[in-house]
């Protein structure tokens, strides 16, 4: 035994599921390098780690997993809330007792074979009074090792938590041993994957999955899921956001947050490289966000996250290059490829791809072959401390004061590049009429437009009608004026051919200068249906060469699109029946209304 705690119940908790589960051994993680070490070996002694060339990127490894373990499983997602009222349209309801029982049978034993680890962490800077402490049993040494980049992992955490209470997480990947019995790389139960959040004692229960946000369950089970839930009866927020400083040339510096959908660009914005001379933007965070109010009545935030679980494909210098020197060393590369000479490589990674290397299959791979080289969605694990752009005041315990949110779907037509929201009421109107088109970050068709309210759809931990009322009732909680000023962005508008219209990445940062100058009140704005647009030459547009009809797109309101969306909107709306706040019908009325007469 490693880490060690007086929590007298937590001793009781661990012993109790360690009577149901029958793992060989149970090791407590303390966090230190040292350990971390050893678990690393583990993984490379037992196939599922390959360690990369130590001068190319010194202290990493490449993992690859079962093909039917690639990304998180919104159909075997279950909220189990005593009422199924309460899970709402958008969540996967089973009876708590009764789904208790059959997860139970399944985790009898289910770690035969195996070292139960148990992972204490902290969800925030540990001691942040924002911050949440949470124990996770996990019989995968590959989650105890992510854990610890993506958490504030072990012994600082159990004295964090001293005698008071953590958010229970058990997890197995679902694949007991026998004695004999060769373990595979990448164990896990990819026929029998359950996901699972009880709200109301919240407490988390996952089976068969061994992957990203299924698995490392302090991520969207933990700091959204039940997170969400916590915050909604203590009156803060727990989003699916980045977290950005931005800096002007005068050097005033404002704090915007930004929900997108998974793989939509978070990460990519967090870490912007602005192109227009003189503004700096610095990373606070790139997935999760909690605020609270503060003293003075403003929302403070900060990321609860210690790492990146980033989509590789698409990461490059010409992308996001402090993503890319985030990734030196210190890393997890799970799914990308492997090249012969003991790096890792990906689609977008850069422009010429390597003549031969070992796909995400661990199948030969070469630039003739006819499937990628790294899953679509691909990820790596990084430290945030080594991203070039993480901002001094990341891990401040107080959090950091939030100037605008923005939401952004991935829309290839209708919505416009931005848009500001009229007031906090109505933009939360605009996030809960959020769509997007689905990506490769969990299992299902890719491309399908579907609402994504917030982006928080497959991570809002109760009934979403619910969710938009708790919005509303944080705005209304404080003075306007404290208020973070609500945007609307698309970075993923096409043309007819498929090609983008707005060059997205550094020059998003356009956009930034927009938002942060209305924030300010120092430019106009023309008032639309959908909101306030930018006046024509309202954008910063210099020194980009952009065709002034793509422009025109990007910056005009599609009456038509919009009016064609109103019945699947309302639509949308209906599934929430009563819980619907009426504020938002009405808003829908008034946009219908808007158009008809623009
Ligand atoms: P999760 O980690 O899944 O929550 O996602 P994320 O929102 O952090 O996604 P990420 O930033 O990794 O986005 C990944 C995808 O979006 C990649 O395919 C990027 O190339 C693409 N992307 C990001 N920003 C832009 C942009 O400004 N324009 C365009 N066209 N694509 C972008
Ligand atoms: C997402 O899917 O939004 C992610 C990756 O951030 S995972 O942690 O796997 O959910
Ligand atoms: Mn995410």
């Amino acid at each position: 035994m490693s880490g060690t705690s007086n929590n007298t119940r937590l001793h009781q908790w661990v012993n109790d599921w360690a009577e149901i589960l029958q793992p060989d051994s149970v090791y407590w993680c303390d966090g230190s390098a040292d350990e971390y070490e050893r678990l690393c070996q583990t993984l490379v002694d037992g196939g599922t780690f390959t360690k990369l060339d130590e001068a190319k990127r010194p202290n990493s490894y490449w993992a690859h997993s079962d093909p039917g373990d690639v990304a998180r499983v919104e159909d075997r997602t279950f909220i189990c809330s005593a009422n199924p009222a309460d899970a709402g349209p958008n969540n996967n309801w089973r009876d708590p007792a009764e789904m208790r029982v059959e997860m139970t049978t399944l985790f009898t034993g289910a770690m035969k074979g195996r070292t139960m680890y148990v992972v204490p962490f902290s969800m925030g800077p540990l001691g942040s009074p924002i911050a949440h402490i949470g124990v996770q049993l996990s019989d995968s040494p590959y989650v105890a090792a992510n854990m610890r980049i993506m958490t504030r992992m072990g012994q600082g955490a159990l004295d964090a938590l001293g005698n008071s209470d953590w958010v229970p997480c058990v997890h197995s990947v679902g694949a007991p041993l026998a004695p004999g019995d060769i373990d595979s790389s990448w164990p896990c139960n990819p026929d029998n994957k359950y996901i699972v959040h009880f709200p109301e004692t919240r407490d988390i229960w996952s089976f068969g999955s061994g992957y990203g946000g299924n698995a490392l369950l302090g991520k969207k089970c933990f700091a959204l899921r039940i997170a969400s839930v916590m915050a909604r009866d203590a009156g803060w927020l727990a989003e699916h956001m980045l977290i950005l400083k931005l800096t002007n040339p005068a050097g005033e510096a404002k704090y915007i947050a930004a929900a997108f959908p998974s793989a939509c660009g978070k990460t990519n914005l967090a870490m912007l490289v602005p192109t227009i001379p003189g503004w700096k933007a610095e990373t606070i965070g790139d997935d999760i966000c909690w605020m609270k109010y503060g003293a003075d009545g403003r929302l403070y935030a900060i990321n609860p996250e210690a790492g990146f679980f980033g989509v590789a494909p698409g990461t490059g210098y010409d992308t996001n290059a402090n993503a890319m020197e985030t990734l030196w060393g210190n890393s997890i590369f799970t799914n990308t490829a492997l090249t012969s000479d003991g790096d890792v490589w990906w689609e977008g990674m850069s422009d010429t791809s390597p003549a031969r290397a070992t796909d995400w299959r661990g199948q030969t791979w070469t630039p003739e072959s006819t499937t990628p080289a790294a899953h679509p969605n691909a990820r790596f694990t990084a430290p945030a401390a080594q991203c070039p752009s993480i901002a001094p005041e990341w891990e401040d315990p107080a959090g950091v004061p939030i100037s605008a949110i923005l939401f952004g779907g991935r829309r290839r037509t209708t919505v416009p590049l931005v848009a500001q929201a009229f007031d906090w009421e109505h933009g939360v109107f605009l996030g809960s009429i959020m769509a997007s088109e689905t990506t490769a970050a969990a299992a299902g068709a890719v491309g399908q437009l579907r609402f994504d309210p917030m982006a928080m759809l497959p991570f809002c931990g109760y009934n979403m009608g619910d969710y938009f009322a708790h919005w509303l009732k944080v705005g209304a909680s404080t003075d306007a004026s404290n208020l973070p000023k609500i945007f609307f962005v698309n970075w993923f508008r096409r043309d007819e051919d498929g090609r983008f219209l707005w060059p997205g990445y550094g020059e998003n940062s356009r956009v930034l200068k927009w938002v942060f100058e209305r924030i300010d009140g120092s430019v106009d704005a023309v008032q639309t249906p959908i909101g306030y647009l930018p006046t024509a030459g309202g954008l910063d547009l210099n020194g980009l060469d952009i065709a002034p009809d793509d422009l025109n797109q990007l910056l005009s309101v599609d009456s038509q699109g919009w009016t064609a969306a109103i019945p699947q909107i309302r639509g949308h709306f209906a599934q929430f029946g009563a819980a619907l706040p009426a504020q938002l019908g009405t808003a829908l009325d008034t946009l219908e209304a808007g158009l008809a007469s623009a």
